[in-house]
């Protein structure tokens, strides 16, 4: 319940890199997140040169902070129509930012946005048809001189007592 409420977006990153072995742990746990029909409509593609970063980074007035991530891993989510696709990804997502979190790695979940940026993607790393990357998570130690920077959107979070009828 704490690793919940405590998981904030982070920007600004040192520039330690996360081993292999830490994001491969992760996803270890993530992937028994459950899907639906045990679809499992995700794949992901660890981005961790600087080349690549930087060229990421340029993709949508919404990812700038990639570039300072030391690890970016780019979430796939397979092209097969079904409504619940979109639902799988918001819940692997979660799951990796809380395992990310549980091992002091910041992360911040970016949108490459609008959807030229998607196609950008997919000729810069070569994914294969049938998966469509819509979305990253930037992940990495959290720069804790460079906190937040203020942020156009707000922040705090409605009360149960609005988000919650009986019935
Ligand atoms: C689906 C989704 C897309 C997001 N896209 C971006 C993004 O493109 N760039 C960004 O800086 N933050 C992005 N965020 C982070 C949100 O802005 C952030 O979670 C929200 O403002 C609440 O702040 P907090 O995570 O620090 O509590 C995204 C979050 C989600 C769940």
């Amino acid at each position: 319940m704490q690793s919940i409420k405590t998981l904030r977006s982070t920007r600004h990153f040192l520039p330690e890199p996360v081993p292999r072995s830490t994001i491969e742990d992760i996803i270890d746990t993530a992937r028994w997140t459950g899907s639906a029909r045990n679809r499992q409509p995700w794949r992901f593609i660890a981005v961790t040169t600087d080349a690549l970063r930087i060229e990421l980074s340029k993709l949508g007035r919404y990812a700038g902070h990639l570039a300072e991530a030391p690890l970016i891993l780019v979430l796939l989510s397979a092209d097969n129509g079904f409504t619940d696709t979109e639902f799988d990804m918001g819940r692997i997502c979660q799951s990796l930012c809380l395992g990310a979190h549980d091992r002091d790695l910041g992360t911040c979940v970016t949108t490459f946005h609008p959807s030229d940026n998607v196609t950008r993607l997919v000729a810069l790393l070569g994914i294969p048809s049938g998966w469509l990357p819509h979305h990253a998570i930037a992940i990495g130690r959290g720069d804790p001189h460079r906190h937040r920077r203020p942020s156009a959107v707000p922040t705090g979070r409605l009360p149960g007592s609005t988000l919650l009828t009986w019935a």
